[in-house]
Parts: C-alpha cells; sequence; structure tokens
C-alpha cells in the first residue's frame, strides 16, 4: 500500500450523493487497492450532524484504505492539502426562485469554494463539481481560483453520458460494452445533446441500424430528460447513479481513459467553435493525467443545431453571472 494517504475533499457530505460516493471512495473504486484516502468532508452547519453520522458509519466499515475522516464547516480548512474534490453540495432552486436568485446562491458558495481550492488545494488539485446549476458553479470556481490552472475545473456530464450508454444499449438489446463513440455535448441541462453521429454498436454506425426517427427525437428526449424522470419516479434526484459517474468521471482522470472516450465538461479552448471559457461538455480522454478534447469529428447541421442551443444557455448563464459580478466582466 502506498505510504502516502491522498486527500480528498467532499463537499455536501451529508447529502444523499455524499452518502452513496463516500464509501466507495473509501473502500478503493476511486484510486484502488494499494491506496490509502484522508477524507476532508465539508457541510454547512444544519448538514453537520448527518455527515457527523456518516463518518461514524465509515469509521463502523473499518475500510483498510481509510486513513482518516475529519468534517469542516470552514472550506479553507476543508479543502486543505486536497489533491481531489468533489464538490457535490449546492444550493438547490425552490419555489418563486428566478434563475438569477439561484446563480446569486450558488455564487456565494463556488466562489469561496474557488477561492479555498486555490489557497489551500494542493498544487495537483483535480475539482469535479456535481452540485446544479454544475457547469455554471464549475466556471464561478474556476474564476475564483485564478492560481489553478483552468482545466483542473470540470463538471459531471458522466452520467448524462453513462445514461447515454445504458439507454441506447437497453432499446438495441445489447450489453453496454458494445456501444462507443457517443458524446453528450453542451450544458448538464435538458438542452444537452446526446450525439449518436459517431456513435457504434457492435462495431457498425448506430443510426445505420436504429429507427431515425427514435434515435433523433425520443431518444434525445429521454437522455436529457432523465433527471426529472428519476425525480418523477423515486422521488428525489439521482444519487447513486451520480455518484457513481463522479467516480468514474475522476478515476478515468487520474487513471487514464481506456480506448472509449468519455464526456466530460472542461473550459472550452474553442473547439468546435464553442467560445472559449464556458465549461461545456465535449468528447475527451484522459491522457497523462489530462482531459484531452477528442478532435476532427464531422458535425452536421443536425448536431450543430443542437450544440449552438445547449451552448447558447451556456452563455447565457455566463452573461448572468458576469452581471452579478460573480466572475469577472
Ligand atoms: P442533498 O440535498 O441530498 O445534499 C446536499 C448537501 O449539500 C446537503 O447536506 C447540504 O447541507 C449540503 N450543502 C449545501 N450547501 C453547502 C455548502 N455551501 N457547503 C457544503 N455543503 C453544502 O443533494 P444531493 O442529492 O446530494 O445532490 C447534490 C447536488 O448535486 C444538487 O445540486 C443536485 O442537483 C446535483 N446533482 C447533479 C447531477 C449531475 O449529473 N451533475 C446529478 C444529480 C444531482
Ligand atoms: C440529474 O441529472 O439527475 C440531476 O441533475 C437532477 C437534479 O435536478 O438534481
Amino acid at each position: 500500500m502506498s505510504a502516502q494517504p491522498v486527500t480528498i475533499t467532499l463537499t455536501g457530505a451529508g447529502g444523499q450523493i455524499g452518502y452513496a460516493a463516500l464509501f466507495r471512495i473509501a473502500s478503493g473504486a476511486l484510486l484502488g487497492s494499494q491506496q490509502s484516502v484522508r477524507l476532508r468532508l465539508l457541510e454547512v452547519p444544519q448538514g453537520l450532524q448527518a455527515a457527523e453520522g456518516v463518518a461514524l458509519e465509515l469509521t463502523d466499515c473499518a475500510f483498510p484504505l481509510l486513513h482518516s475522516v475529519d468534517i469542516f464547516t470552514d472550506p479553507n480548512a476543508a479543502f486543505e492539502g486536497a489533491s481531489v474534490a468533489f464538490l457535490v453540495g449546492a444550493r438547490p432552486r425552490t419555489a418563486g426562485m428566478e434563475r438569477a436568485d439561484l446563480l446569486q446562491a450558488n455564487g456565494g458558495i463556488f466562489g469561496p469554494q474557488g477561492r479555498a481550492i486555490n489557497d489551500h488545494a494542493d498544487d495537483n488539485i483535480r475539482v469535479i463539481v456535481v452540485g446544479n446549476p454544475a457547469n455554471t458553479n464549475a466556471l464561478i470556481a474556476q474564476h475564483n481560483a485564478p492560481d489553478v490552472p483552468p482545466e483542473r475545473f470540470t463538471a459531471l456530464t458522466r452520467l448524462d453520458h453513462n445514461r447515454a450508454i445504458g439507454i441506447l444499449a437497453q432499446e438495441a438489446r445489447v450489453h453496454v460494452s458494445e456501444i462507443n463513440g457517443i458524446t453528450v455535448w453542451g450544458n448538464h441541462s435538458a438542452t444537452q445533446y446526446p450525439d449518436l453521429s459517431h456513435a457504434t454498436i457492435s462495431n457498425a454506425p448506430a443510426l445505420d441500424t436504429l429507427d431515425p426517427l427514435w434515435a433523433r427525437g425520443e431518444y434525445i428526449r429521454r437522455v436529457a430528460q432523465r433527471g426529472a424522470e428519476i425525480i418523477n419516479t423515486r422521488g428525489s434526484s439521482s444519487a447513486a447513479s451520480a455518484a457513481n459517474a463522479a467516480i468514474d468521471h475522476m478515476r478515468d482522470w487520474i487513471s487514464g481513459t481506456p480506448q472509449r472516450w468519455t464526456s466530460v465538461a472542461l473550459p472550452s479552448d474553442g473547439s468546435y467553435g464553442i467560445p472559449e471559457g464556458i465549461v461545456s461538455s465535449f468528447p475527451a480522454r484522459s491522457v497523462d493525467g489530462s482531459w484531452k478534447i477528442v478532435q476532427g469529428l464531422t458535425i452536421d447541421l443536425f448536431s450543430r443545431e443542437r450544440i449552438e442551443a445547449s451552448v447558447n444557455e451556456l452563455l447565457e448563464e455566463h452573461n448572468a453571472v458576469k452581471a452579478l459580478g460573480l466572475i469577472p466582466a
């Protein structure tokens, strides 16, 4: 076993995604069976007791890889020495809240957390934002961490990517391993675009075998609305699948993607005409510890229009957080 534990900070540790993620992280699902972990959990005072309960249960698992668990309400302390950060806790939209109110409330969370990461995290910090609106929360955190390379801030669209695979596999009646080449573009919202143009099923183009009406209609709606479908069916938002996807994202980032590409929301470098700076989902592979956007994919008119619609929503959110002074103008 590696002598030095890796420090992992998770915010929102008293919530349902925290509960679904922490036991898997402590058991080795993130960094493997030889790497011990030090958990630093951040909660708000109202969530502290729930986080303390989680810590008791972590102790009761006697995980061989778990070095320690500490709980904080101060982001500066929680991010001290972290090289991996899961930003899960966020302000949910409540009745009567306008989008600007939601962005403002989340700016009050992700701005200070970005600054705490800037000032206290390890130089190798990797951040994934899960808390919604995830892409724009990542943007806010990134702008508040000027000493950290922007590409260290990412947001979760791996859940959408995994949903896109699972739903396609079910429709085509194949194992998920037979599916390759899916991309989710844009925002983690109803405007996201799960793109089958380059997808294959058992190495053959997916669009050659699927009903085009399903592939370019119902399928896109189904994937994009899956979060709402889970809320309606389960009575609360996705938790285990979200935690699983966040771990998939971080594990692949650190250890490298297998042959297939995945979908990752990261600050755009202008690829595919997506304006630089906004945090958009792209097809990406992890190479030598960094996400690299897959280049050279042909984008047809159908895809272009859908990518633009989601990117336009991200630009609106970007402009709104600029207007609110949450990121520099
Ligand atoms: P939850 O309400 O069960 O838990 C959230 C926890 O965060 C609570 O314990 C709360 O006290 C805590 N919290 C709030 N503000 C905090 C802060 N400033 N610092 C630290 N902790 C804070 O919610 P959940 O089901 O765990 O979901 C968490 C977030 O993830 C939500 O915003 C949800 O919409 C989002 N989500 C995103 C995806 C995705 O794919 N990107 C998927 C599912 C859920
Ligand atoms: C999801 O995609 O499951 C969540 O983002 C839904 C939500 O609003 O929390």
